[in-house]
């Protein structure tokens, strides 16, 4: 069983993000199941980041073309959200991180947990260009996420990407 390490919240965030990249690194390490990696991802992150009530994946239906609710750590969420509504529609469809500080100023935002505040959404994009869906995070603070999350959490979705894609992903930090 993987173990998670309780130092993890108390690290500054560049610190914290290394470490995670080499904690999901070994997670996924040799097993390309989509929801096998985002259900053990979404708990990875639940657990080791501070202040959140919300992380998941919302993956996209090729049938409807919208966005469907993957596995996920926190309340039960909105099922199916289509591209360019809410945080995680736009998102998708723009293909960038969206950091929002303060949810309920953002036009459209889906109110899924009534505790968020604020939310960081980041596209997961595969290498052909093909959009696979988003990773959402959520939390009851406002303001929880800034620009050294999206960057973080960027390099955790390549790792997952390339989990999933069974890729070879040079690391970050050169070990
Ligand atoms: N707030 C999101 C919806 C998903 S929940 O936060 C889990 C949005 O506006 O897209």
């Amino acid at each position: 069983m993987h173990e998670l390490n309780d130092d993890f919240r108390s690290l500054a965030k560049p610190a914290l993000y290394a470490e995670l990249e080499l904690s999901l690194r070994g997670l996924l390490a040799g097993e390309p199941n989509l929801i096998a990696c985002a259900a053990n991802m979404s708990s990875l992150l639940y657990w080791s980041l501070p202040d959140l009530n919300w992380v998941g994946f919302y993956l996209l239906d090729s049938a409807s073309g919208d966005l469907l609710v993957g596995p996920f750590h926190g309340k039960p969420a909105c099922v199916r959200i289509p591209l360019d509504k809410g945080v995680c529609g736009t998102s998708a469809s723009q293909r960038r991180t969206l950091v929002v500080g303060d949810v309920h100023a953002f036009p459209g935002h889906i109110a899924c947990d009534s505790a968020s505040n604020s939310e960081v959404v980041v596209p997961i994009v595969l290498a052909d260009g093909r959009l696979m869906g988003v990773l959402d995070l959520d939390s009851p603070l406002l303001d929880r996420f800034d620009e050294e999350d999206a960057r973080g959490l960027e390099r955790l979705v390549a790792v997952f990407v390339a989990a999933i894609t069974d890729m070879k992903l040079p690391r970050a930090d050169g070990r």
